[in-house]
């Protein structure tokens, strides 16, 4: 597209009433678009031409109430124009409009490029709120984060003075973040809505492929949570689809509405707690019970959902109803794993079970659906599912090393082997989540080290199996120059070196 010129601050510059006089702006970078807002002043409309791309560097910042940044004509479709923030640079936050009244975020496409610019700590894309009324972002296309959230409204810190009366409605979310964690061990999910807002109204968005939290509830009294819809990446394990988990605002939940929400799992990918309501639930329990009146009503679950409703650490009410979980995978192991989850979660998983309540943990008064499954017993941390395991695991010579410290050699369905301190190597039934010991090597060394460093089950290059200590060689397979294939099973004859034509050289019992 041809550039068009601009006189900053007049062209591209009208106010909400003389909108149609400005040309609109077809290019420049964030200096540009910040110069507009802080020469416009309030009510700054700065109209982005339709397919116009804006690679930014850092970030965009209201700097007066009643600014706006949009498409001209507000296209819905993907004319929509682009913020896309550039490799190179440190910027995670594409726009920045905390602590500015009735500022606006409208039909654009806002793009934090994580796949080019990779992953960075930081602030989230699209940072809102602070001590404001009347912001909104509607029909925006808000993606690739490159930090822990797609879109934050953050609270205020003030009672007097909190974040509220914001509109987020209409936007097409996600992907935010990916599974798992770098090589420093930071996580690399992301959040698809981050709202810490009181009486604000989050409809009719579309968040797919977040990978933390599809919509997190922070608190936010007040705040209504209607007809999104939230799907998981095809591929992903994505933690949450909407949490009431975190203790914000005290943990004041009174007068949110959750209704008619879609939350799917699709594909490959699945969603391991679609509501978790209460300080029990999450991975990071906390003592004081979050509470309401709170209502979650009619909302439609479907697909590879691992848990859809689960409720422990709440208090002063509660009305779950009318809630669908019909058309939810089953049986829930196709889709994940529980091996590293509590008996009471793992018993549940097994089951099937997808509303799950711990009463007392729950309050008055309480209303719920009649499909609950009571908890006979308290239970924390419904965060535990991983993706399904295999059966067995095939090594190659010279792909498998792991020393006592790091010490699990493989995790099977049901099963774990691990090389521990003593040099003992061991393999654990794993089901239900009592762990009971299956075979061993039943050699064992005092020199594995303090830390267990020392001990080392190796797979060599030349197909020997070999349990090394500080001095050297404990035990071996005996099948150097021959062994072509090491493979683990969760079931007899549990491990085996195999030869050229896949016939058995040695398996476990041969040490005894
Ligand atoms: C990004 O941050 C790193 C580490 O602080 C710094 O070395 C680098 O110069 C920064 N790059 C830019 C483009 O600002
Ligand atoms: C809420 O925000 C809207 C703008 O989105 C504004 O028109 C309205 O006056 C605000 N209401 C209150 C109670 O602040
Ligand atoms: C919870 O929030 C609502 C709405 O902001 C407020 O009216 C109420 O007093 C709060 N409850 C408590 C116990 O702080
Ligand atoms: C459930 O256990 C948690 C963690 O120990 C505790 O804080 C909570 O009070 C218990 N809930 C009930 C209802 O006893």
């Amino acid at each position: 597209m041809r550039p068009r010129f601009l006189q900053p601050g007049v062209c591209a510059v009208a106010t909400l009433l003389g909108r149609a006089a400005g040309a609109c702006l077809d290019g420049g970078s964030q200096d540009t678009i910040n110069q507009l807002l802080q020469q416009g002043g309030p009510n700054t409309v700065v109209s982005l031409c339709p397919g116009a791309t804006i690679p930014i560097t850092d970030s965009i910042v209201f700097t007066a109430p009643g600014q706006e940044i949009s498409t001209e004509g507000y296209p819905t479709d993907d004319t929509r124009a682009t913020i896309i923030i550039q490799p190179g640079s440190n910027a995670t936050v594409a726009i920045r409009g905390n602590w500015q009244d009735r500022v606006r975020v409208l039909n654009v496409q806002i793009d934090g490029n994580r796949p080019n610019a990779g992953p960075l700590g930081g602030d989230a894309l699209l940072e809102m709120g602070g001590g404001t009324t009347g912001q909104t972002v509607s029909h925006a296309v808000v993606k690739n984060t490159r930090s822990w959230s797609c879109l934050h409204l953050i609270a205020s810190g003030q009672d007097d003075n909190p974040c509220r009366n914001a509109t987020i409605t209409f936007n097409t979310v996600g992907p935010c973040g990916t599974e798992g964690v770098d090589e420093t061990g930071r996580g690399l999910w992301a959040d698809g809505l981050s709202i810490e807002c009181t009486a604000t109204t989050v409809t009719d968005n579309s968040v797919t492929g977040a990978t933390d939290g599809g919509i997190v509830i922070f608190g936010s009294p007040g705040s209504t949570f209607l007809r999104n819809t939230i799907t998981s990446s095809d591929t992903q394990r994505q933690f949450g689809a909407i949490n009431m988990v975190d203790p914000n605002y005290n943990g004041n939940y009174s007068g949110v509405v959750v209704s008619d929400n879609i939350i799917t799992g699709t594909g490959n990918g699945f969603i391991e707690l679609g509501i978790g309501m209460g300080s029990q639930v999450w991975s990071n329990p906390h003592p004081l019970n979050n509470f309401g009146p709170t209502t979650v009503t009619n909302n439609i679950f479907r697909g590879n959902v691992g848990f859809s409703i689960v409720i422990n650490g709440w208090e002063d009410g509660l009305s779950v109803t009318g809630n669908d979980v019909s058309h939810i995978h089953s049986p829930s192991s196709d889709f994940a794993d529980a091996s590293s989850c509590g008996s009471q979660q793992q018993a549940a998983f097994a089951a099937n079970r997808q509303l799950v309540v711990y009463n007392p943990g729950a309050g008055t008064p309480l209303t719920l659906q009649p499909d609950f499954y009571e908890l006979p017993a308290n239970a924390s941390n419904w965060l535990c599912l991983g993706h399904p395991l295999p059966t067995q695991q095939s090594f190659a010579p010279g792909a498998l090393s792991v020393n006592a410290q790091t010490s699990t050699v493989v995790l099977l369905q049901n099963f774990r082997v691990q090389v521990q301190g003593d040099g003992n190597l061991v393999g654990y039934d794993t089901a239900g989540g009592e762990w009971t010991v299956k075979w061993a090597s039943s050699r064992y060394s005092s020199n594995c080290g303090s830390d267990g460093s020392k001990c080392e089950v190796d797979f060599g290059g030349d197909g020997n199996l070999v349990l090394y200590d500080a001095q050297g060689p404990v035990w071996d397979s005996g099948t150097s120059g021959r062994g072509k294939t090491l493979v683990f099973y969760n079931a007899a004859p549990w491990v085996v070196v195999m030869g050229e034509e896949g016939q058995t050289l040695w398996t476990i019992a041969d040490l005894s």
